[in-house]
């Protein structure tokens, strides 16, 4: 497998470190080199905000301080991810340049500060820019210490100005061609807002239009496109110097203002900053939304990623900053490393002296000593990772792949439909993973652009709106013998958010799953309908249920309740050489945890082990053709004792030494223990 950083082939302990607000206190860039030789840390990430430092006037540079940095910590072990400063623009230029600053939808622009609020489409900021990444990789992308790229940081949000919006009526043109074709398109007619030329066309806002969903749609689909254009103008002024040099972007928790998956072939290396509100206690479905979220970034790639941040104890965003217990500081890193993280980053190596992040948790406290709990919590972890290291050559193969498509959110979550008060589609998403987690089936998270092929599985969840070509894929996939999950809400508008006619699920998945859905009843918090199975049991049902006609399914469960008691809830059909599951209700989790535990044994789905596992236990499998490891992490709060099936090695801390093997694998709360095979 290719490494993610071929100049420094190794897992990545690090983080964010921000030398630029100490450049006046002598002595502190030994004092943090010692401190993260100690703590193991072989990498950080520079300059993110440093832009005022980099460039204190207009067109001066000054990079010699960088330099300076870069070659230390170089010559002490520890490399470098260089930050493109692009996320937070110098005072001098957001006052000199106004139109780089974002303007809002209704029209007014914003003040000098803050940051990640530059216009990605004026020209001017471009320019700067380009020139700023040009310069810093004509003299940093060749140095040995140097090996990745951090462009920017956490791109986000969306700017409303004169240019964005001209921008967008490009992109409108070239999308539909004629002003016809568009108002078609965004069904126009409806309230009478045909538009008689392209000008007339501006970016949804409050006060102006605010229905027209295609316009909605067609908007995000813009701003990511934008965004997209923006990084890759960033990629290719520092690849121009050294294309060997990769990229990453560092993406964000639950973000989908863009659409992730467009990013996915301008970088080299996934990467995202991972923030989970631990609590005491149980902390198990938690755990599962934040699994959800590694996989995903890793599925974007279909390679390992980079944590590249988390907060070494707590943050100081959150609304109440609470410390990890004792052992959460493994059991969530170790989480990463398990679902393909190539890195365990922090924010930040040292905590900031003043402004907004001098309480957020840091490596290295104002106390500037080594005996902090948290600084010995992530030396251990230093130590762990280091003896880990040949995981890196290893990745998580899945056969299964859950889709979770943005643009689809997007529609479903804009349209006026049967549940305004929330349609929760990242909530049922969720309840189909963690079902499939509690197991240890390794999942990938795709979306409607991914291809079906290799999985055994696929699971799609409210598929409501069909993207060019995607009904097609998974009729071919069930076709030649693969198995699908669809449930309520499927197939019911094109990519344009055009009403499919002829009955939902639409683009012949009616024959798919052999099922038309004529109706959907949405009920309010707090009511309920259920299920009986043929499995002889019962599971609540809540906020939509599907009202389905036979068209070749057979029934696994029936409403008990309401005018459609005794209809189908729970169906399947053979179609071809596999089978279609519909399942026409939210239900209660017990019902995902029963549904698929049967099904995943019958399809016999790779699980990490073939085992039972614990409640708030997670088995994670990352492999190569010559080993596998296991990585369990214990979230429930409590101690659990799991079966250790044979075969499997248990690793001691210091790693590849195997302790051996007894029948069973003991984890304390938060603990994490790694298992180690040759395959
Ligand atoms: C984000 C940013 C960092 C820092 C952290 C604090 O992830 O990228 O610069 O502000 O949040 O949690
Ligand atoms: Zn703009």
């Amino acid at each position: 497998m290719k490494a993610l950083t071929p100049k420094f082939p190794h897992l990545l302990h690090g983080g964010d470190y921000n030398p630029d607000q100490w450049l006046d206190c002598p002595g502190v860039l030994e004092t943090d080199i010692q401190r993260m030789k100690e703590a193991k840390i072989n990498c950080v990430s520079l300059a993110i905000f440093a832009w005022a430092k980099l460039e204190p006037r207009e067109g001066e540079y000054d990079f010699d301080w960088l330099e300076q940095v870069i070659e230390n910590l170089y010559q002490n072990g520890i490399y470098t991810i260089l930050a493109t400063p692009s996320g937070a623009k110098p005072i001098w230029m957001s006052e000199k340049y106004p139109e780089i600053r974002r303007v809002r939808p209704n029209g007014h622009r914003d003040l000098s500060g803050g940051r990640h609020n530059h216009c990605y489409t004026s020209p001017k900021y471009r320019e700067k820019v380009r020139q700023m990444d040009t310069a810093l990789a004509q003299r940093f992308a060749k140095h040995p210490g140097v090996i990745l790229w951090h462009l920017s940081n956490e791109y986000e949000g969306e700017c409303y100005c004169p240019a964005c919006q001209a921008a967008f009526r490009r992109w409108l043109q070239e999308k539909y061609g004629t002003l016809e074709a568009l108002n078609q398109q965004w069904w126009n007619a409806f309230w009478s807002h045909t538009v008689t030329s392209w000008e007339e066309i501006h970016a949804p806002a409050a006060e102006g239009e605010g229905g027209v969903f295609t316009l909605l749609l067609d908007w995000k689909r813009f701003v990511t496109h934008q965004v997209v254009d923006f990084v890759k103008m960033e990629r290719d002024a520092v690849k121009a110097v050294d294309p060997s040099l990769p990229v990453t972007i560092n993406m964000m928790y639950d973000y989908y203002g863009y659409n992730y998956s467009k990013f996915r072939d301008v970088i080299d290396v996934a990467s995202w900053d991972s923030y989970p509100q631990w609590r005491a206690g149980d902390n198990a479905a938690l755990a599962a939304d934040f699994a959800f979220e590694h996989d995903k970034i890793r599925s974007l790639k279909k390679q390992p990623f980079l944590l590249m941040e988390s907060t070494p104890s707590a943050t100081n965003w959150w609304p109440v900053s609470r410390l990890k217990r004792p052992g959460m500081h493994l059991a969530a890193s170790m989480q990463a490393v398990g679902h393909g993280s190539n890195s365990v980053q922090y924010f930040q190596i040292r905590k900031s002296r003043g402004s907004f992040e001098k309480f957020h948790g840091a490596v290295i406290d104002h106390y500037d000593g080594n005996d902090t709990r948290v600084f010995q919590d992530v030396a251990a972890l230093g130590r762990r990772l280091e003896a880990l290291d040949q995981v890196g050559n290893t990745t998580v193969a899945p056969e299964v792949a859950l889709v979770y498509d943005v643009e689809n959110r997007w529609a479903m979550e804009n349209a006026a439909g049967p549940r305004n008060c929330g349609i929760h589609y990242r909530e049922q998403i969720l309840a189909h993973y963690r079902a499939l987690w509690e197991q240890g089936i390794p999942v990938d998270v795709i979306d409607e652009e991914g291809d079906l092929n290799g999985y055994k599985l696929v699971v799609a969840p409210m598929l409501y709106l069909l993207r060019a070509g995607f009904s097609q894929k998974l009729r071919d996939f069930v076709e030649q013998g693969g198995t699908l999950v669809g449930t309520y809400l499927t197939g019911l508008v094109n990519e344009n958010d055009l009403c499919l006619l002829g009955g939902w699920p639409g683009e012949g998945l009616q024959e798919v799953f052999g099922v038309w859905n004529e109706d959907t009843d949405a009920l309010w918090d707090g009511e309920e309908n259920q299920v009986d199975l043929d499995n002889g049991r019962s599971y609540k049902a809540k906020e939509l249920c599907a009202l389905l006609h036979g068209r070749g399914a057979q029934a696994l469960g029936v409403y008990s309740r309401d005018f459609y008691a005794g209809e189908a809830a729970v169906t399947v059909n053979r179609f071809g050489q596999g089978k279609a599951f519909y399942i026409g209700a939210f239900l209660e989790q017990d019902f995902y945890r029963d549904f698929y535990r049967k099904l995943g044994r019958e399809l016999e789905v790779k699980r990490a082990l073939a085992v039972e596992l614990p409640h708030g236990v997670e088995a994670c499998l990352r492999e190569n053709q010559e080993e596998a490891y296991v990585f369990l992490q214990n979230f429930s709060g409590a101690r659990q004792t799991m079966a250790l099936p044979a075969g499997w090695q248990l690793l001691s801390p210091q790693g590849l030494s195997p302790q051996g093997g007894g029948n069973s694998v003991t984890l304390a709360p938060y603990d994490s223990q790694t298992l180690w095979k040759r395959k």
